[in-house]
């Protein structure tokens, strides 16, 4: 694969790459919409991700070039330009660029890019984080710049807030920039510690299901949920101690919901904390190997993203629900912000092929194109 994109990178630039980079995708196992109300989260790393091949260059210009763009061709700007902006894929890096020089890591030297990314673009498996986090760890080499995986990360959470316009949370930047191979990484955003959990799928595999759906709302939608979350705490404020949602407890929650008038937020504050509970047993459960306790905390929170949060929608909602039906499934839920995107299941090797199948066939049925599938 690297001397493909190697080749490529001299069919483009006439010369060859100095430096070759990678950063992962992600799924997250469990914990969704809990990033930015203080709780864990449970993400693992993929193997497919982003490449970026740089060269350095002696002017000020930087030149980007997407192999999945192709039709783009190579984008140009001026480093000297005080913050470049994109409205295509560039705005991505440019973002990371952007935030660095906010940071005092003054990007001046010029350079050509070329990025292949493995990653469905809008399929919720972050695809923009990943870009985010090669071109910062990129810049890092060919700028000398010391920063550290973590700020890395939420200087990438950053680009994102400022510079693409997203209000994301911590999550996708920070699993990308620590992720490790075969290990989930269960994480406190409130303090950024973190643990990593050895995922030993002997006799499993992870099936991806794509939803394909295009997501045109998502990112409204996104920012409506966080502001009834915050809605929901300032109601429990009136009576907890409390600095996020996921600072109270399932058992506060209960003898304190009437304090939260609007029923919507009071349904989004039900997922979140009862999400984050789950998310803590589901960590045990990784780390006892107890994937049937795994799987059943799996398909309560799916329950809980379609019921209480309303965030999954009839294409992820008709995934998980044929994956339940199928033999050999563990437990399926979605994953990501949701609104379309992908959904994930565990799934016993030997069923793998019938699964997929089934599953095709019902969604197709429904929807009216297909779901694609990675299994890892
Ligand atoms: C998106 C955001 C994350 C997180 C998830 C939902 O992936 O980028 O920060 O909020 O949605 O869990």
């Amino acid at each position: 694969m690297i001397n493909i994109l190697k080749q490529e990178f001299n069919k483009i630039f006439k010369k060859d790459a100095l430096g070759v980079y990678f950063a992962p995708g992600r799924i997250n196992l469990i914990g969704e919409h809990t990033d930015y109300n203080g709780g864990y989260v449970f993400p693992y790393a993929l193997s497919i991700g982003t490449y970026a091949l740089v060269s350095k260059r002696d002017d000020f210009v930087v030149r980007m070039y997407s192999m999945n763009f192709e039709n783009e061709g190579i984008n140009s700007f001026e480093l000297s330009t005080d913050k470049p902006l994109a409205d295509n894929w560039c705005k991505y890096p440019l973002a990371v660029i952007n935030t660095l020089k906010d940071h005092g890591y003054n990007v001046n030297t010029g350079f050509d890019v070329l990025y292949y990314g493995e990653i469905p673009n809008g399929a919720g498996l972050s695809s923009s984080a990943s870009i985010e986090v090669v071109t910062a760890n990129m810049l890092r080499n060919i700028g000398g710049f010391g920063y550290t995986d973590k700020d890395m990360a939420l200087m990438c959470q950053e680009a994102e807030n400022v510079y693409a316009g997203v209000n994301c949370g911590i999550m996708d930047q920070f699993a990308i920039a620590l992720g490790k191979k075969e290990h989930a990484i269960f994480l406190d955003t409130k303090t950024l510690e973190y643990e990593y959990a050895p995922l030993k799928l002997a006799g499993l595999k992870i099936v991806i299901m794509n939803t394909n759906k295009k997501r045109k709302l998502g990112e409204s939608k996104y920012n409506e949920r966080r502001c009834e979350c915050e809605n929901a705490l300032e109601s429990l404020k009136k009576i907890l101690d409390v600095k996020c949602l996921c600072d109270v407890s399932v058992e506060e929650f209960e003898a304190n919901k009437q304090l939260i008038e609007d029923d919507n937020a009071r349904k989004r504050a039900k997922h979140v904390i009862y999400e984050n509970a789950r998310t803590k047993e589901a960590f045990v459960a990784l780390c006892n190997n107890d994937f049937e306790k795994f799987g059943s905390l799996m398909n309560a929170s799916h329950t809980s993203l379609k019921e209480d949060y309303e965030v999954t929608g009839i294409e992820l909602d008709t995934l998980v629900a044929k994956a339940n039906k199928c033999k050999g499934v563990i437990g399926a839920r979605m994953t990501g912000a949701g609104f379309g995107g992908c959904a994930f299941a565990i799934v016993k090797e030997a069923f793998v092929d019938e699964f997929i199948e089934k599953v095709g066939n019902e969604y197709k049925n429904t929807i009216g194109y297909e779901a694609t599938y990675i299994c890892l």
